[in-house]
């Protein structure tokens, strides 16, 4: 069961420019998740977000505090889905696929056809990312991230860059991989909706990298944003950002 530890992790960056302030991107967050939940970190542009899955995923460092990520107390795998896919252009579908893998060959392989079947690519292996619209582009990352069998799945803003109703099949077409596979998850989007939909939990973090909120979803799965209930969680939600939006503007004066 894979467990992630967040103790009192810090990030400033230094100042963009000479003589400029450095940029503080998270301060003082704490929080652990494990096993198979789906965690949603929200947030306003800027809050924080991507430097603290970039930090998870061991490609940033923590200025102070630890974050350690454990599959039954040994080093956990982790895939990581990005805004964009980040296919290499020149290489075919299940050539991305087995690039990311250290897995053994055969099931690298069985794996990488077992997942683009899953997202509607069964036909596409021999294809190159060119030939592939964004929308099944995207499907292709998904899928390359399940397949490395990771213990904990990073998504950093997955269907931001697609279009309302490709994000929406998308978004279906995740609930449905999640609940097969049950993987621990960490997304991120600045989306309530999205979050809503997907998640057991979601952490809200606010301007200048603070935990603003930590709330559990009991919905049940698959969810439908026209369920009245859906709504009501979703309204819940988007009161309390607005709250924290008067906060700020409050402390600014
Ligand atoms: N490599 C970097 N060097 C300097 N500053 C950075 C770097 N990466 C992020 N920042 C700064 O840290 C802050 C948080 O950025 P981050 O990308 O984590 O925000 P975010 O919540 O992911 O925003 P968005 O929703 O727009 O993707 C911002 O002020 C940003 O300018
Ligand atoms: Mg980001």
């Amino acid at each position: 069961m894979a467990t992630l530890q967040i103790e009192k992790l810090t990030k400033t960056f230094p100042a963009h420019s000479k003589g400029g302030r450095p940029v503080r991107a998270i301060q003082d967050i704490s929080f652990a998740m494990s096993g198979q939940v789906f965690v949603s970190l929200v947030g306003p542009s800027g809050c924080g977000k991507s430097t603290l899955l970039n930090i998870v995923s061991g490609v940033d460092s923590p200025s102070t505090g630890t974050v350690t990520v454990t599959q039954d107390g040994k080093k956990a795998r982790l895939g990581y889905v990005f805004q964009d896919s980040r296919l290499l252009p020149w290489r075919t579908v299940m050539q991305n696929m087995l690039y990311v893998s250290d897995l053994p060959e055969e099931e690298a392989r069985s794996n990488a056809s077992k997942y683009l079947e899953m997202v509607g690519l069964g036909h596409a292996h021999e294809m190159f990312p060119g030939q592939l619209s964004g929308g099944m582009q995207q499907r292709v990352g998904i899928a390359r991230a399940f397949s490395v069998s990771p213990d904990l799945l990073l998504m950093d803003e997955p269907f931001s860059h697609l279009d309302a109703i490709t994000a929406r099949s998308l978004r279906e077409e995740l609930q449905v991989m999640w609940n097969a596979t049950k993987k621990t998850v960490l997304f991120v989007t600045h989306d309530v909706m999205e979050a809503v939909q997907l998640s057991n939990r979601i952490i809200t973090l606010a301007h200048g990298g603070t935990v603003f909120d930590d709330t559990t979803v009991e919905l049940p799965f698959p969810r439908k944003a026209s369920d009245p209930e859906f709504a009501a969680q979703q309204a819940e939600l988007l009161g309390r950002f607005e709250t924290m939006e008067l906060e700020r503007t409050a402390a600014k004066g």
